[in-house]
């Protein structure tokens, strides 16, 4: 059901602390803490001794130590104390899953750990990189399947209805998309040239006329989609423009990564990065906190959909040329689950 062997965020970094934090993650619970020398753990959350989950329990030096009877374990999986007894008995372990940090995210591999090649985290330099500046929300847990969260993003036709006031507007839906696949890839483009800028892009940019803008979306399996989004002085825009000169300019990665918690809930993590107006607090508060509440514009139609999705989940769905990318994603991540069954 879900692709396994691949890297997961499973957290925020700043999230990961000596205190285990309980997470379901591809229908597994995991429990992850920090060693004594800062480093992240994940471990099944659940004692080989009587099932207790270890995220009950208290970290001490390297170890993650069970809140009902004291069995301890490293951050392997084993058990390396068990009280009151000194014979420990090989069985007594319990799964320990790969975690690297990075780009401020703690990435979990729930496959076959021989795979986990760190080389293989998807690249979002811009989460950590002095040009740009990442704006940081919360995670937010979603009573929806993973998959519709690149479905929402890929087809950006949704922004004149669910965004109307916020990031919609401005002809986006009219243009026709670019819509084109490599081996690992689904990547959407849309140039809208000389048109009146979003309410939202016309305050963040102080636009006082049309403007050109682009939207472009990069989809990787199993589940990261990256907004390339922004808008410049007309003349400035389109495929050969020279960004760089416009007077005026925002430009924004909003980076998305739906960790499915179990096949119809998620952990959505997502971050703003800009390239303008680093010390402005008020941009601040627009991508903190503004974009956040055009997220949950999202939120509210996922998890209805999610609902209708579950009461029925035989009843047809009409497809439309703007639903290309996402079947084009889908059948990427399908693939992928197929082949790992085969192997
Ligand atoms: S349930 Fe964990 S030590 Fe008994
Ligand atoms: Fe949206």
């Amino acid at each position: 059901m879900f692709v396994r062997n691949a890297w997961y965020v499973a957290a925020w970094a700043h999230e990961i602390t000596r205190a285990p934090l309980a997470r379901a993650i591809l229908g597994e619970d995991v429990v992850l803490y920090r060693r004594d020398d800062g480093v992240a753990a994940a471990l099944e959350d659940r004692c080989c001794h009587r099932h207790l989950p270890l995220s009950f329990g208290t970290v001490v030096g390297d170890n993650l130590r069970c809140g009902y009877h004291g069995f301890s374990f490293d951050a392997s999986g084993a058990c390396v104390d068990i009280p009151g007894q000194k014979q420990i008995p090989p069985q007594a372990r319990v799964k320990s899953f790969p975690v690297v940090e990075r780009w401020k995210w703690i990435w979990i591999f729930m496959g076959d750990p021989a795979l986990a090649d760190p080389a293989k985290i998807p690249d979002l330099w811009w989460a950590d990189h002095p040009e740009w500046k990442l704006s940081r929300p919360a995670m937010v847990p979603l009573n929806c399947d993973y998959r519709l969260i690149a479905d929402n993003v890929l087809d950006a036709t949704h922004l004149a209805f669910v965004h109307a006031t916020s990031i919609g507007g401005g002809g986006l839906t009219e243009v026709e998309p670019l819509v084109e696949v490599d081996d690992n890839c689904v990547r959407v483009s849309r140039w809208v040239l000389n048109q009146p800028p979003p309410p939202m892009y016309k305050k963040a940019g102080g636009f006082d006329a049309n403007a050109d803008r682009w939207a472009f979306v990069e989809f990787k399996p199993p589940f990261v989609s990256v907004n390339f989004a922004g808008c410049v002085d007309v003349g400035f825009g389109g495929p050969d423009g020279d960004l760089k000169a416009s007077k005026r300019r925002v430009e924004l990665v909003a980076i998305s990564l739906p960790t499915p918690a179990t096949a119809t809930s998620c952990n959505y993590f997502f971050g703003f990065a800009r390239a303008f107006a680093h010390d402005d607090p008020e941009v601040d508060r627009m991508f903190g906190e503004v974009m956040v509440d055009v997220f949950r514009e999202d939120f509210v139609i996922l998890e209805a959909q999610q609902k209708s999705m579950t009461a029925r989940p035989d009843a047809p769905q009409v497809g439309t040329v703007n639903d290309r990318a996402s079947f084009l994603a889908r059948r990427m991540v399908d693939r992928l689950i197929e082949a790992e069954r085969a192997s």
